[in-house]
């Protein structure tokens, strides 16, 4: 049985769906509604560990895929209280259950945030960066932790570090308007409910604009069946970078999405957002190698997967 927290979620849904298309049993948490899973799902505050205690007590869970968190940037500088609660203690109460009942598996839903502001391509020994916010903060203490419950325990687990995950798979984010993130207001202006700022045209890259690493949702979700598969036989600790390891502007994207959209996209040009790297992408060597994982899908696919 694989237990998904944070289930609801655009990560977590569409998880759920395709664990399920592989076969598996699958177990979903969230503190948010669920209506649109079909897996057996429990509506929960993994804050209350007496709640999170039950689901291990009537079920035998294998491995847990914890994607439960809160993930916004900006919300964390202006509260990181909130954040640091919740993000660092449903993570102590899930992994107290998991010893408790002998659930020794976890794939841990990581961020490229915990490198903070490093030379790219950042590989998985880039050490710690500075995080430039409380929410890569609490993924860096998060990553601690877990690593130091594997040396003490029977516990093995991997932590993921995502880069930018984009695209619709059964189901796309659903993103407040405005949203935070670039990829639900580029769609959110597509619809004509909002006008695109674009933060940022003075960095010291191709157009001004800042560089990630985005990477298709299916491709992310792929290495999460092999990182399931690696844990299997591998004891112990490991981080994985999932990203393409191509740099993509934001006015590079932007172009992408109008030419598959065939629409032009308005944007204004803003200053600099605070928080923001420049430049954020990976080197996904050691997910080749070890997770025999290869991401396929390119910018083009992940525009095009939006298209009604
Ligand atoms: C990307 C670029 C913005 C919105 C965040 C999290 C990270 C990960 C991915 C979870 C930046 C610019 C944005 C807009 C814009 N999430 N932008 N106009 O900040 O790279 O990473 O999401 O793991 O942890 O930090 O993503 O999409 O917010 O921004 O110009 O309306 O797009 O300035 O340069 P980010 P993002």
């Amino acid at each position: 049985m694989i237990l998904v927290t944070g289930a609801s979620g655009y990560l977590g849904s569409n998880m759920v769906v395709k664990l399920e298309s592989e076969g598996y049993n699958v177990i979903g948490l969230d503190i948010k509604p669920a209506e649109h899973l079909t897996c057996k799902f429990y509506p929960m505050n993994m804050l209350d560990l007496k709640d999170l205690e039950t689901i291990f007590n009537d079920n035998k869970i294998d491995l847990v895929i914890h994607f439960a968190a809160y993930k916004s940037v900006k919300e964390s500088v202006n509260n990181p209280g909130k954040y640091y609660n919740n993000n660092i203690n449903i993570l102590t109460n899930l992994l107290y259950c998991m010893q408790k009942y002998h659930c020794d598996k976890l794939v841990f839903s990581s961020s490229a945030t915990v490198y903070g502001n490093q030379v790219c391509p950042m590989n998985e020994l880039t050490p710690h960066g500075t995080s430039t916010n409380p929410y890569g903060t609490t993924k860096q203490i998060c990553e601690q932790i877990i690593e130091d419950y594997c040396k003490h325990s029977t516990l093995r687990a991997i932590s993921l570090r995502y880069f930018n995950p984009v695209g619709k798979s059964t189901y796309e984010e659903n993103a407040p308007c405005p949203a935070e993130n670039l990829v639900p207001n580029i769609l959110h202006a597509l619809k004509g409910n909002l006008t695109l700022q674009i933060f940022g045209t003075d960095y010291d890259t191709i157009d001004g604009t800042c560089e990630r690493d985005f990477i298709h949702i299916n491709d992310l979700m792929d290495g999460h069946l092999r990182a399931m598969e690696y844990i299997d036989t591998n004891p112990g600790y490991e981080t994985f970078n999932l990203g393409t390891g191509n740099p993509c502007t934001v006015l590079s994207l932007i172009k992408v999405f109008e030419r598959v959209f065939d629409k032009k996209i308005p944007y204004e040009l803003h200053s600099r957002r605070p928080g923001d790297i420049q430049t954020s992408y990976c080197c996904n060597k050691k997910a080749k190698e070890k997770l025999l994982w290869s991401p396929t899908r390119t910018i083009e696919d992940m525009c095009t997967s939006y298209v009604v």
